[in-house]
């Protein structure tokens, strides 16, 4: 995927890249701050459980599979978003595959999360073996499901009790999108 440079309202400078093996060491330390931010990943603080060793070689398999994507945003060089998209593996499903995007709260609402998606289906669109892509929400995350419709992406489902933190289950929404 080529690099992108985006001007934000604010006036920083938005870089969107492919993760490469180099960024390993930030990005298990970007996993781990996000984790405790929100509770709507699937991950809590420094629970995201790759070693170096993993988390070097899933960039390298991002970076050689054609239905696999990890991208980051970053400004000056501090990584401010992070999307993966994994395709399935076997040949009647990796056409298809999901993925998921985080922000650090210090950055929401100047529109990486949205460029980061806009990338994702472009990737999509240009590589010609993509043609779903699906997401899983918890329900009451209002933010990304607004996001998410704002591309398009159309709810298909419903999983009950698919998290439970403190004691108190929440439900995951499917969405989805295809890719024609
Ligand atoms: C969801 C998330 C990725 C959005 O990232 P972001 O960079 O803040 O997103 P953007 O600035 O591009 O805003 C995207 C859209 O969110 C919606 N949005 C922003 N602020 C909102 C608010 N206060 N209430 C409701 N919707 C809001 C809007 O639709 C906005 O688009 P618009 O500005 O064009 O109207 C980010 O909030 C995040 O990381 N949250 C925690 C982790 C998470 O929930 N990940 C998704 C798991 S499925």
């Amino acid at each position: 995927m080529p690099t992108e440079t985006i001007s934000l309202d604010n006036g920083a400078l938005l870089t969107i890249r492919d993760a490469q093996v180099q960024d390993a060491v930030a990005l298990l330390r970007y996993l781990d701050t996000i984790g405790g931010e929100t509770d709507f990943l699937t991950f809590g603080a420094y629970e995201f459980s790759h070693s170096l060793e993993e988390e070097e070689a899933y960039i390298q398999e991002c970076l050689h599979t054609d239905n696999k994507l990890l991208i980051l945003g970053l400004i000056n060089d501090e990584i401010v978003g992070v999307l993966h998209f994994t395709g399935e593996a076997k040949r009647r499903m990796r056409h298809s595959g999901e993925f998921g995007v985080s922000v650090p709260k210090a950055h929401w609402g100047l529109g990486i999360g949205s460029h980061l998606i806009r990338t994702m289906i472009e990737w999509a669109k240009a590589g010609e073996v993509i043609r779903k892509i699906n997401l899983r929400v918890r329900s009451d995350n209002v933010r990304a499901i607004r996001l998410y419709e704002k591309f398009g992406f159309t709810r298909e489902g419903e999983i009950s009790r698919e998290f439970l933190i403190d004691g108190i289950f929440y439900s995951n929404i499917f969405m989805g999108m295809p890719i024609d």
